[in-house]
């Protein structure tokens, strides 16, 4: 068997990629900054962890030689150390450099642009399949958008929307996520829109995004997702590709506030202090509870096509989706690069996957376009 390496295992996303990886029959190489941070954070949950991981191996990402060491004999590296655009790149490099796959999370726009622009010729050379944005964000969106786009003739655009509910409506993040979204505060996001990239503040574009029923039709904000970045890859004539939220009108009108007000220094780093206070994650029953949704609408001159997903526990499925990931590199040996999803395995056998290993549920459909809107 191939040998897997988690970076970031006393995380709180590492954490649950070292669980999947067991479930999964691997012993992975578990990799953090301190030996004994690992070791408290893995021990709780692993009643036999001598016997579950290979080895427990240490290195600072901002090391590329301890990064380097770290990776010797490794085929291929899950990392879920972030925010990416300040922490990731020497992973993806180091990875790169000692010829070891890679898998991450990142759901940050800037990373991926670096990564799929600046990386992927020399990705290619070392015979490296790179695989960002392997979780929640933004894996659904990629490979819902190949197979909505798959079911219509000639596809031009492609709207893709997800949808995230929990208990009480309170958000469910982890600490991790959210310094990731501390830092991006303030920044523009693109979409692709008519073959260009236009920059957008998060909430300036809106949409009806269809989920299906009994969610139903949703009003929807515009993000910086990974999709305008990733779905061009393996749909090659698509002109338009967007990302949105699924938000009530009233909280797209403030995340559109919000993102103007951001740009605003003061501002920007009194929101930052708020998002980086705590530590750790939401608790498996509020992980559990967190029920999720993703769409992605292709439209051409032949009519549309939906393709979505649904399921609950957003941070289980970034696990078990990277685990799929991995294995579907090591398994297939997709041509290298970095890849999006979509590039690694067809979009609807990773699907079957992930629903064969987690409580996702997808379908396609080619709605009658006659379909009256009921939205909340
Ligand atoms: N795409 C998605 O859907 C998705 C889902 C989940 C998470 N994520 C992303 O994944 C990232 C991590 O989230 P999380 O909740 O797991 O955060 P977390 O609990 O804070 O974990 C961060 C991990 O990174 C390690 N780390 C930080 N700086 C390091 C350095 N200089 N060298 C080596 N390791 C370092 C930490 O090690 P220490 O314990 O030593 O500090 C810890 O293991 C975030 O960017 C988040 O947005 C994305």
């Amino acid at each position: 068997m191939s040998t897997l390496a988690v970076l970031g295992a006393s995380g709180y996303t590492g954490r649950l990629v070292v669980a999947e990886c067991v479930r999964r029959g691997h012993r992975p190489v578990v990799i953090g900054r301190d030996h004994d941070r690992v070791v408290a954070a893995l021990a709780g949950e692993r009643r036999n962890l001598d016997a579950e991981v290979a080895e427990i191996r240490t290195a600072d990402v901002t090391d590329g030689r301890a990064l380097r060491d770290a990776l010797e004999g490794v085929d291929l590296v899950l990392t879920t150390v972030g925010p990416f655009v300040a922490l990731g790149r020497g992973v993806l490099d180091a990875a790169i450099a000692t010829g070891t796959h890679y898998v991450d999370c990142t759901g940050e726009q800037p990373f991926l642009r670096w990564a799929f622009g600046e990386r992927d010729t020399a990705a290619r050379a070392a015979g490296v399949v790179a695989v960002p944005a392997a979780g929640f964000d933004y894996l659904p969106g990629d490979l819902l958008a190949d197979l909505a786009a798959g079911a219509v003739p000639w596809p031009r655009e492609v709207h893709i929307a997800y949808m995230v509910r929990t208990p009480g409506g309170l958000p469910a993040t982890s600490a991790g996520t959210r310094r990731t979204v501390a830092s991006l505060l303030g920044a523009r996001g693109v979409a692709l829109v008519g073959g260009e990239p236009v920059e957008e503040l998060p909430g300036e574009e809106r949409r009806l995004a269809w989920f299906p029923r009994p969610v139903g039709p949703r009003h929807a904000a515009g993000i910086p997702g990974g999709e305008p970045v990733m779905v061009p890859r393996h749909v090659p004539d698509i002109a338009t590709v967007r990302t949105y939220l699924a938000l009530p009108g009233w909280q797209a009108e403030l995340m559109q506030m919000g993102s103007n007000l951001t740009r605003w220094g003061p501002a920007r780093r009194t929101l930052r202090a708020v998002l980086e206070r705590g530590t750790g994650g939401p608790p498996p029953d509020r992980r559990a509870a967190t029920r999720w949704g993703c769409v992605a609408e292709a439209a051409g001159p032949e009519g549309i096509a939906r393709a979505w997903a649904y399921g609950h526990d957003t941070y289980g499925l970034t696990a078990v989706a990277m685990v799929a990931v991995a294995e579907a590199v090591l398994a297939g040996e997709p041509a290298p690069g970095v890849l999006p999803p979509a590039s690694v395995a067809p979009a609807d056998a990773l699907l079957d996957t992930l629903a064969d290993r987690s409580d996702l549920r997808w379908s396609v459909a080619r709605p009658d376009p006659s379909e009256a809107a009921d939205v909340d």
